[in-house]
């Protein structure tokens, strides 16, 4: 078991392209991290460095206290289960998941053991004699899995090990990902681009766009205190709607397109540097839960848009509504389409999106009032994208 620590790790391949840009790290031993950013973003680089398939540019990485930029991956003691899965067809499970340790001359009672102890932590016991073939696409994803941590290895790398799975098979596993990080209890560091699988798996969630870390912290304070617009945008779904507005001259008030909303003394107080900002322009943000409608009565001041269209999910409502405020797309928060960023968000310019309750009727064309609580706005700096904080 080991911890693992990355430190200013860059890289930068061959062809000059720079894919990680001094990255600082730290996986605590038993920790489960999330990686996390859109395609591209260098998370299959970072994993490949810590694996040693691929060498570091320039930094350290630390398994414990020990250097491992020079050692060979073979050497590392990690184990690294993929989004493709190529099992030996003409193995059994039994015989897929003990291969590593065959080529390792490791006793055959005791390669025994360890593929009942594997296989009975993944639920796959009763699998063992049959071919990878008649497996489904989740069953065979257990079996690397199985693959992987009968090797007992001191730190555990996932790539994407869901990526090829339908959404239905992606939540169970997903689950029992969980569930057996927590029984092996050794260092994990889980790469995916699906925002969801990074909050519900990980302690702490990295993440990562353009070869840099943009925040790392737990799930939920990601998701409370994003540190810039672009992590607002990407971790929460449907994301946190991001608008283009004025501060006024007496700081007492954002201005949304046509509309104003009147800031409390506590909210100026709370967020001192928005001082800095009067008469200027800004970006608000509001999650969509905090936009439900006005005849609820919540706290907070009326606001208006014009509905687009209307998601009916039976617990609750999306709205998707416009207004005259300009609305910010932060770079690299793309609607993901089959695994690939698209270059356009999957909702048309200037969408916004309100989660309210069932039983509201709201139709599209209405123009509808919700409610904005000033309390539950988040506040960035226009250039920089950077939370505007204490
Ligand atoms: N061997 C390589 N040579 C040059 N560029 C590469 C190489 N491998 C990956 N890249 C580039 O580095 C960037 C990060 O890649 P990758 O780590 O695979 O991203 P992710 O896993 O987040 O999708 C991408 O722009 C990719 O095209
Ligand atoms: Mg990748």
């Amino acid at each position: 078991m080991s911890s693992v620590s990355l430190e200013n790790v860059t890289k930068v391949y061959s062809n000059g392209y720079e894919a990680v840009n001094g990255l600082d790290l730290e996986i605590a031993d038993g920790e489960f991290m999330v990686v996390v950013g859109p395609s591209g973003c260098g998370k299959t680089t970072v994993l490949r460095m810590i694996a040693g398939l691929e060498n570091i540019t320039s930094g350290t990485v630390r398994f414990g206290e020990e250097v491992v930029n020079d050692v060979a991956p073979r050497d590392r003691d990690v184990a690294m289960v993929f989004q493709s899965y190529a099992l030996y067809p003409q193995m059994t499970v039994a015989q897929n998941i003990g291969f590593a340790l065959r080529m390792r001359k490791v006793p055959k009672a005791e390669i025994d053991r360890r593929v009942r102890s594997a296989a009975e932590v993944l639920g796959i016991t009763p699998w063992l004699d049959r071919k990878p073939t008649r497996l489904s696409g989740g069953q065979r994803q257990r079996v690397a899995m199985g693959r992987a941590i009968v090797r007992e290895p001191s730190v555990f790398l996932m790539d994407e090990p869901l990526s090829n799975l339908d959404a239905k098979l992606r939540v169970q596993l997903r689950a029992e990902i969980s569930r057996v990080q927590s029984r092996i209890g050794v260092a994990t560091i889980y790469v995916t681009h699906d925002q969801t699988e990074a909050m519900t798996l990980g302690h702490r969630v990295a993440v990562l766009r353009d070869g840099a870390l943009q925040q790392c912290d737990t799930p939920q304070v990601l998701y409370d205190r994003p540190a810039n617009v672009f992590v607002a945008g990407f971790i929460g779904s449907p994301s946190m709607n991001l608008f283009e507005a004025q501060l006024s001259a007496d700081g007492r008030s954002v201005k949304l397109g046509s509309q104003s909303i009147p800031l409390s003394q506590e909210v100026v107080d709370r967020h001192s540097a928005l001082r800095r900002f009067i008469g200027q322009t800004i970006v608000v943000g509001i999650r969509p839960e905090d936009l439900p409608a006005a005849s609820d009565e919540r706290p907070g001041v009326e606001f208006k848009g014009d509905v687009e269209l209307v998601e009916a999910l039976g617990s609750e409502i999306l709205v998707h509504f416009r207004t005259d405020a300009p609305v910010v797309v932060p770079e690299g928060t793309g609607a993901l389409i089959d695994g690939e960023e698209s270059p356009v968000k999957a909702t048309p310019e200037n969408d916004c999106v309100a989660r309210i309750e069932p039983r509201h009727v709201v139709h599209a064309g209405d123009r509808f009032c919700f409610t904005v609580n000033p309390e539950r706005l988040e506040f960035f700096e226009l250039d920089s994208g950077i939370t505007i904080w204490e």
